[in-house]
């Protein structure tokens, strides 16, 4: 069993992901943490409450991040064009005042929880690395407590999808993330590299709609904003990039990775391009050598494999 906190900006494809994390059998998930990204930090928050109402959902929701790490840094505006004005492909989302977010700041709530569990938390973040870069301020023991941190984020051997450069998730928060990539715990990437590879069509969602009832319809309503923005983009159908981590929490063997250190560059052109230093390859004395800890980056995945364990369990649990 996965002791799982959820950080997350929902965000289209963070829905889907919170489904599977609910439905997985081997997944319990103690918590889901919000944070500024797809939206604002109200609206993320918001939709999480949301989520977790309609789908009955028993772990609490702690508020996250509203700004960068470093207080005021300049970052792009909420990709409304993406996932909507509402975060959630503009299906009106109502506003949730019947389900009470947990007192404490998500860092603070990410922090007790890891204590609570000692070897036990993995933390999935596919949003900003703001809350988990706050958590490590706050508390820089939990780097040894800590059962492993899989991300969604970055891109590696190919281009990034807000500038050349850089993945969203990272170029929303790049210290955060250089942050949480050199701390020495265990990283997991999962970035544009393989998550571009996992496109769910229009007909394999409508599938999960028709074979899981109630829960999988708002599913299926929410994305379809999302879908229209891959029209051109995607062969009929939309990128879930954040499911892609969540899988790999229970199905690593779906995923070829590469070691290795991971900096990612902070200012300038390149800002929120991530870069490993492959284990074992050689290069001239510079700032990579030393201390850095090795963290594993996905380089290849079996995409058809991700999707059938996505659409195996999300259907696995009809709810009408
Ligand atoms: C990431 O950015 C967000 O739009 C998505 O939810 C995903 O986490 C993809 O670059
Ligand atoms: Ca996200």
């Amino acid at each position: 069993m996965h002791k799982v906190i959820f950080d997350t900006d929902p965000g289209v494809d963070d829905a889907m992901a919170l489904l599977f994390l609910h439905h997985h059998p081997e997944i319990d998930l103690i918590g889901i943490t919000s944070v500024f990204g797809n939206a604002t930090i109200e609206t993320t928050t918001r939709n999480a409450l949301f989520l977790k109402r309609e789908w009955q959902i028993d772990a609490p929701v702690a508020k996250g991040a509203g700004e960068t790490f470093i207080p005021h840094r300049v970052t792009h505006a909420p990709p409304t064009f993406i996932h909507g004005d509402d975060g959630l492909g503009n299906i009106g989302v109502p506003e949730v005042t019947d389900v009470e977010p947990d007192p404490r700041p998500a860092h603070r709530f990410i922090v007790d929880m890891v204590r609570a569990h000692p070897g036990e938390v993995t933390l999935v973040a596919v949003g900003r690395m703001t809350n988990l870069a706050n958590a490590l301020k706050e508390d820089p023991e939990i780097v040894s407590l800590v059962r492993e941190v899989v991300i969604m984020g970055g891109a590696f051997d190919t281009n990034g999808n807000v500038t050349p450069a850089a993945e969203a998730n990272i170029h929303g928060d790049p210290e955060a993330a250089d942050i949480v990539m050199t701390a020495t715990w265990p990283v997991v990437v999962v970035g544009l590299d393989v998550t571009l590879k996992t496109v769910m069509t229009r007909q394999a969602l409508a599938d999960i709609r028709d074979a899981a009832g109630k829960r999988a319809q708002l599913l299926f309503d929410l994305s379809q904003f999302y879908i229209k923005f891959y029209e051109g983009r995607v062969q009929d159908g939309m990128v879930v990039h954040d499911s892609c981590a969540c899988v790999y929490v229970v199905a690593p063997e779906l995923f070829t990775t590469r070691s290795g250190p991971v900096r990612v560059v902070c200012g300038g052109i390149a800002d929120g391009q991530t870069i490993q230093k492959p284990d074992g390859k050689g290069f001239g004395p510079s700032d990579w050598d030393g201390d850095l800890p090795s963290q594993k980056v996905c380089v290849d995945v079996d995409a058809d494999a991700v999707l059938k364990l996505i659409h195996d369990t999300i259907v696995a649990i009809k709810e009408d």
